[in-house]
């Protein structure tokens, strides 16, 4: 790519761009300047075979180069740009890996005039706590970011240079203009730096210095690791972007302020605001920007082998949500056991968060919940971002209509493109205010009511989330409200309002509920999620000489069509030592290998499994002859479009998957029946899981591309399936 690398200042930074770009044979001559104090760093860099050669001399060091990369502190950056002058090359890229971009753009201000065309300025979002060549390492800058500040003058050709030169290294690159980079920055990593100065500073200089340090634990760690930074280096930062600093920290001593006022007059809840304000929005910022700055993560599965062995998936999701927002309406302190931890339900739990309810946990699947009452939430003072979670999302809007205050709900681009109008339709002829955009989705703005009416409502497609969501809302609404639904859904909202003692009548297809009742804490264990057991019930039948045993899994009936599917198509299922924990019905499930047969499923048992027909539609492709699948078009509005997201992924493996209007005809093959391949995941978490079950029976390996989407509902996934013997790296 580059005939020739000049390196200025050769240290952690430029030592790491060194390696890398050789490491990606970028350039096949690299060389570095430095000044003459500097020559036994410079010789460390040529030992290391970090560079080819070294220079005191700017004119030598730059001839022919036809990449210099300033990589000093910036504050000597203006010095530089004058030795550079007077052999500046119109053909050669110049661009640099400053901290701050105004310095550096006043810099070549100053020396030239105007920027030069072919100077790029730019910034790798990237370090580490040593410094030096010595510590410089070829991936310093691998799945981060770098910044670009090109500006209006720049060359589009070294624009492009210098974007293809950072995307070499493996940086992911983003554009910003000068300013708006230097205040980003203060804020995200410059105040941060002298906040670990400053405290470590402080705290050094106590008389009891060693006492505070001998007891420091993991938080003190944390907070300061980056007061080990380079001292030289962060002081010409601060200095270069004193303008854009100051400013938030004046903010922060207001803000501390503030807190020291709310300690000192006892106001424990609004401390708890705003810890709880702080932790969410930490939260958001993980979930809405870290996915994109963090490596992505794929699945590769070696084909064939068995799964053995006993285990216990995690708690179920739907319950999960539920103990929450029950809880938390409740009154008295309620305990839950074997709270799913993951993205989801974590979702629900900070969103009662934010409405002021006080919740432990989740430790070791343990959560407490300080209910407030069925009156008892309060306003939340953002929107409440509920990630992929279309149950958090769909039953909030019930609960959250018949409030006396106003809340925003949002979500994820999945989550922002999922059908809304299934409940604010219904939920508007109660009389509840909610705007969404104009095609029916997320944000959801709702305006809380005290008004709301009770309504008779048959639905139109069998969905617990819907008739959750209404029942939740009759909760707040005057007469009795009735739900009909054409077909049974999950029933686990009725049956933890009875638990929470809570009256729901129920008499066949229809539930009805008033706002006459009280919830009363109560203790919940939520048993294993079927639906996480799924994908070895599928997993464990299609590969030969398994044995698998599922321990504590729901088997509510609302739940159960996968087993009754499997069992249909030949699968060997023992459901073992049934019980009932807290009303809901659990076994332990011991599944063995089978030959499966291709069936037609039964339309009635569609909505009992629901979430499991993309691990199905595997299990079809390895049936003896063809299976049918109608009456599932819900499959096509949930975390994807599953009918043809799987139809897709199983073409691409080789199977004869045709997808249809309701569902999909796929052709089972006993031997040869899946191929390798790339499948794409679509942000879809069990599209993801499905195909990697699909790796037991295929014939070369499957990559399935973008997996951080199972930490929604199954963090442990690849822990607990590799356990089993599932080839998954
Ligand atoms: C759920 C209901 C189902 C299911 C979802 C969880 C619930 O959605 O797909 O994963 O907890 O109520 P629908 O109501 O849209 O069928």
């Amino acid at each position: 790519m580059f005939k020739k690398i000049c390196i200025i200042g050769i240290g952690l930074i430029g030592g790491s761009i060194a390696r890398a770009a050789r490491e990606q044979s970028l350039c096949n001559n690299i060389v570095a300047f430095g000044r003459k104090s500097g020559i036994k760093n410079l010789q460390t860099a040529k030992d290391l075979a970090v560079i080819d050669e070294f220079y005191t001399d700017i004119e030598a060091a730059v001839k022919d180069a036809d990449c210099i990369i300033i990589c000093t502190p910036v504050g000597i950056i203006e010095n530089i740009f004058k030795q550079l002058k007077p052999f500046w090359n119109e053909n050669t890229l110049y661009t640099d890996a400053g901290s701050t971009k105004g310095s550096v753009v006043t810099a070549a201000e100053t020396v030239f005039g105007k920027v030069p065309d072919n100077f790029i300025p730019a910034h790798p979002i990237a370090g580490a706590e040593s410094s030096g060549v010595a510590a410089s390492k070829a991936d310093l800058f691998l799945a981060k970011r770098l910044i670009l500040t090109p500006l209006e003058s720049s060359s589009e050709k070294f624009i492009k240079k210098t974007t293809d030169l950072w995307q070499g290294i493996g940086s992911i690159v983003s554009v910003m203009d000068v300013g708006h980079h230097d205040a980003v920055l203060a804020a995200t990593s410059h105040l941060p730096h002298i906040l670990a100065f400053s405290l470590v500073d402080l705290l050094g200089q106590k008389d009891e210095k060693v006492e505070i340090f001998k007891y420091a634990a993991g938080g003190f760690k944390d907070f300061t690791r980056i007061a080990s930074s380079d001292p030289t280096m962060w002081l010409d930062i601060c200095m270069a972007n004193k303008n854009e600093i100051i400013p938030l920290i004046q903010q922060l001593k207001t803000d501390l302020g503030e807190i020291e006022q709310m300690l000192a007059n006892d106001d424990s809840q609004q401390l708890f605001e705003t810890f709880t304000y702080a932790k969410q929005a930490r939260q958001r910022f993980l979930n809405q920007f870290d996915n994109t700055m963090s490596q992505i993560i794929n699945f590769n599965i070696q084909p064939g082998g068995s799964l053995r062995g006993e285990i216990r998936v995690p708690g179920d999701k739907s319950m999960s949500h539920r103990s929450i927002m029950l809880g938390s309406l409740a009154e008295g302190v309620t305990h839950v056991k074997g709270f799913l931890n993951a993205e989801d339900a974590l979702a629900t739990l900070a969103a009662f968060r934010a409405m002021g309810v006080e919740i432990e946990g989740p430790v070791n699947g343990e959560v407490t919940i300080h209910g407030v009452g069925k009156h008892g939430l309060k306003e939340p003072k953002d929107p409440l971002y509920l990630g992929n979670s279309g149950t958090s999302m769909r039953l909030l809007s019930g609960l959250l209509a018949g409030q006396k205050f106003n809340t925003v709900l949002t979500g994820d681009k999945s989550l922002s493109s999922r059908p809304m109008k299934r409940v604010t339709a219904p939920l508007a002829t109660m009389g509840a205010k909610i705007e969404t955009e104009a095609d029916g989705t997320a944000p959801l703005r709702i305006t809380g009511t005290d008004q709301l009416k009770s309504i008779d409502y048959v639905m139109p497609m069998a969905s617990a989330q819907v008739k959750s969501c209404m029942l939740l809302a009759g909760m707040y609404a005057e007469g009795e409200t009735t739900v009909v639904e054409p077909a049974p859904t999950r029933d686990h909202t009725e049956r933890m309002l009875n638990g929470f003692g809570y009256p729901v009548q129920r008499d066949g297809a229809k539930a009805s509920i008033t706002s006459e009742g009280k919830l009363t804490a109560a203790d919940i264990d939520v048993p294993s999620d079927i639906s996480s057991a799924a994908f070895f019930l599928v997993g464990a039948s299609i590969a030969p000489d398994s044995d698998v045993t599922l321990n504590h899994v729901g088997i509510n009936p609302t739940r159960t069509g996968i087993i009754d599917i499997l069992r249909l198509m030949g699968a060997n299922i023992d459901v073992m030592n049934e019980r009932s924990v807290g009303g809901e019905p659990v076994a332990d499930l011991r599944v063995r290998s089978s030959q499966l047969k291709g069936i037609d499923i039964p339309q009635e048992l569609v909505p009992l499994a629901i979430d499991e027909f993309p691990v199905l539609f595997v299990a079809a492709a390895c049936a003896d002859g063809q299976t049918t699948l109608t009456g599932a078009k819900e499959l096509r509005v949930k975390e994807c479009d599953r009918i043809q997201v799987m139809a897709d992924g199983l073409q691409t493996l080789g199977v004869d998957a045709q997808p249809t209007e309701d569902g999909m005809v796929i052709q089972g093959k006993t031997a040869d029946s899946i191929g390798g391949g790339e499948v794409d995941t679509h942000d879809d978490h069990r599209i993801a899981m499905s195909f990697s079950i699909a790796g037991l029976r295929a014939t070369a390996p499957i990559t399935v591309q973008d997996c951080e989407n199972v930490n929604t509902s199954f963090p442990e996934f690849r822990d607990l399936s590799t356990q089993l013997g599932l080839r998954l790296t």
